[in-house]
């Protein structure tokens, strides 16, 4: 992976190399922390962190959930982003917060270990690669069900949660796929390994709902509200197997991988076996969203201030 310089730890910076933690961070054993994934993009008004306050919010709403106080306020997490961004000078990067129980307290009672918080800031490009955002990626529905609402919470974004993402991803990596699609324990269709899903039949835009077990997408959210402005009919309902085969279009969003087509599904092609031209709108219209280019969506954009460039060097005679 890319490197930066620095990584924000329990309130400082530190070089990248240095920001470790001991063996028996507790967290590391069972799986107990909550993260988020953000991305920041160069705009014209300088690098924009996008939808930071929803990303923030649902942090502290997944800690919450595993009964995990944050040792720091919203605030001083959005801050420590921007300065962070800011001493690596980064005009785009992914933005890793991670809040996890740390070393002193073994046992699976987690309440008396330490909540640890990092920030790490990096260079990576789109996650299902540029080809798979352009020519749409191939999928495989996982024989792994996403975990179920009564033995996990779908709706944290959690570290040991994400076991059941890597199971279905090796699964489909293994059979050759690109990304794995998981049912949720009814059978019905819940989302990519990290990414939401959708569907777009007869110029209608289907989407699981929350009860199915999904992460509530901040890109879901804003797909949504997109392709409502766009005057495109959306609906949350339950969506059966088949309908992803039978499907027009279908494409996955998520931070990591941004809006991407799914050209292929168990080896049927959808639709076309490429990109349609719902998926390739709301695509434009998302992209110039997250990048500062459409004034609609201005608000959802966090500005890091950046450093002034140091003064040109005096020239001329002394
Ligand atoms: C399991 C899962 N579902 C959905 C998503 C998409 O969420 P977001 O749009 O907030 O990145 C992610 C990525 O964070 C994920 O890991």
């Amino acid at each position: 992976m890319e490197q930066a310089d620095l990584i924000w730890h329990n309130g400082e910076l530190v070089a990248w190399e240095d920001a470790k933690v001991h063996v028996l961070t507790h967290g590391l054993h069972y799986g107990t922390g909550v993260f988020e994934g953000e991305r920041a993009y160069d705009t014209d008004r300088g690098p924009a962190i996008f939808r930071h306050q929803d990303h923030l919010d649902r942090l502290f709403k997944s800690a919450e959930l595993y009964y995990m106080p944050i040792p720091f306020s919203l605030e001083e997490l959005r801050a420590a982003t921007h300065q962070l961004i800011s001493a690596n000078g980064l005009r785009e990067c992914y933005i890793r917060p991670i809040v996890f129980r740390g070393y002193g307290q073994m046992g699976l009672y987690p309440l008396d270990a330490p909540a640890d918080v990092a920030i790490a800031v990096w260079p990576w490009g789109a996650y299902l690669g540029e080809e798979g955002k352009r020519e749409g990626v191939r999928a495989k529905v996982a024989s792994w069900r996403r975990i179920p609402h009564d033995s996990l919470i779908p709706a944290a974004k959690a570290c040991g949660q994400y076991l059941n993402s890597v199971l279905a991803k090796i699964e489909a990596s293994k059979a050759g796929y690109q990304e794995a699609i998981l049912l949720d324990p009814r059978g019905f269709v819940c989302e990519g390994s990290g990414e939401n899903i959708y569907l777009v039949r007869d110029g209608v835009i289907l989407t699981p709902p929350s009860a199915a077990g999904i992460l509530d997408g901040i890109c879901r959210r804003s797909i949504l509200q997109i392709a409502g402005d766009l005057g495109y009919q959306v609906a949350e309902r339950d969506l059966t197997r088949a309908e992803l085969y039978l499907a027009d279009e279908v494409f996955l969003s998520g931070t990591a991988a941004e809006l991407v087509p799914v050209r292929e599904i168990d080896d049927h092609a959808i639709g076309a076996g490429r990109p349609g031209p719902v998926t390739g709108e709301l695509q434009r219209v998302f992209e110039d969203a997250l990048h500062g280019r459409d004034p609609r969506y201005a608000d959802w954009l966090d500005v890091v201030r950046m450093p002034a460039p140091a003064p040109a060097p005096l020239t001329g005679s002394a």
